[in-house]
């Protein structure tokens, strides 16, 4: 018996489809593209299946014509995607393989940062008093008058509390112009004995070669029973041989500060010509570049805590921690980027602030 024209027109589609998928499929180029085109011809619901369900209605004599021309069809399919696949696979390694890469090149060098001259000072200051049994405490760069003035003595008519020299923010607070408000909020915070050193930044309206707004501090301070100005000079002299050289002295000057009594301002012998006042040059001696020839370089203000200071401290705590009969303290305070400077001979102040890394990048 002559197959049925059904038949042969089933037969006639599949083929006709497997020819379609097979130049449809071998013009895709991704795998997701293959993938869908693959699940339109012969998944459950594709155009492969839509055709088979013709089947049961041809007599069961002429299906397995059908099947056969069926599993021809699916096996040419899937063949195009097999084909299609690995011929995308070869073209993208192939492209990874003209990539030319020579493993003889030297790497290429990670720079490490370094340490900011002011933070390699801070650190090393931090040490020597850590190692002499301090504690370094931190407080904000904004603050209350009362902390950074009125609990220091300062009365309201002082000259350094004028707009001119302090910057002034809203809410009425201020940026501390020095770091001599880390004392209060210590003796604040509990009782004697106390000895602290705060570094950190204090703000200024100064702007000029040898002054910047901001520039950082560091204050030290010291309270305890029997606290004498011999304690002050001993510490201040361990400090200066450790930072600066192992011979050198200290000079304390009477100065004025009103938040110690008597204040004096610290001198160190210059490291440079070690307290001669002259260098030796070739063509004879010379004053000392670095201390003009004087013999010392001034690092900050110093002197014994003012009875003052410890009665406003008690006055706020409602304690009489800080009785100024039974207890004493030294304070001093020293300008860190002036401590760089010094130690790594740099003399224009503004390089620390300028962020040139041929400068920073000879510190470590
Ligand atoms: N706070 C002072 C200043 O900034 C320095 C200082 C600190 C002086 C502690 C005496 C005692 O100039």
């Amino acid at each position: 018996m002559p197959p049925s024209p059904g038949v042969s027109g089933i037969v006639a589609d599949l083929d006709r489809l497997a020819i379609e998928a097979e130049t449809e499929i071998g013009a895709l180029a991704t795998e997701q593209e293959i993938r869908a085109a693959q699940a339109r011809y012969l998944g459950k619901k594709g155009r492969v299946s839509d055709l088979m369900k013709e089947l049961g209605r041809l007599p069961p004599a002429e299906r397995p014509a059908v099947g056969e021309a069926a599993n021809r069809a699916k096996a040419r399919i899937e063949g195009a995607v097999a084909a299609r696949l690995a011929s995308l696979g070869e073209v993208a390694l192939a492209a990874d393989l003209a990539r030319t890469v020579d493993v003889t090149l030297p790497g290429r060098g990670r720079r490490l940062g370094t340490l900011h001259p002011l933070t390699l000072v801070r650190r090393e200051i931090e040490q020597i008093f850590l190692g002499l049994g301090f504690e370094v405490r931190t407080g904000p760069w904004i603050e209350t008058e009362w902390n950074n003035f009125d609990a220091l003595n300062t009365p309201p008519d002082h000259p350094a509390r004028d707009m001119q020299d302090t910057f002034f923010v809203e809410g009425g607070r201020i940026l501390r112009s020095h770091t001599s408000p880390v004392q209060i909020r210590t003796m604040l915070a509990g009782p004697p004995p106390v000895r602290i050193v705060a570094p950190g930044n204090v703000f200024r309206r100064d702007d000029d070669a040898t002054h910047t707004p901001m520039f950082p501090q560091l204050e030290c301070l010291l309270v305890d029973k029997g606290v004498s100005f011999a304690d002050l000079k001993g510490t201040l002299l361990h400090f200066v041989q450790r930072f600066f050289g192992p011979n050198l002295g200290v000079r304390l000057r009477p100065s004025y500060f009103p938040f110690t009594e008597p204040s004096a301002e610290v001198d160190a012998a210059c490291y440079l010509c070690e307290g001669s006042g002259t260098q030796q040059l070739p063509g004879g001696p010379r004053p000392c570049r670095l201390c003009k020839g004087s013999g010392w370089i001034e690092i900050g203000g110093s002197g014994m805590v003012h009875p003052n200071v410890f009665r406003a401290v008690n006055a706020r705590t409602g304690h009489d921690w800080y009785d100024p009969a039974r207890v004493s303290g030294f304070a001093f305070g020293m300008g860190l980027s002036r401590m760089a400077m010094l130690k790594y001979g740099v003399d224009d102040l503004r390089s620390f602030y300028e962020n040139d890394v041929r400068f920073l990048a000879q510190f470590r």
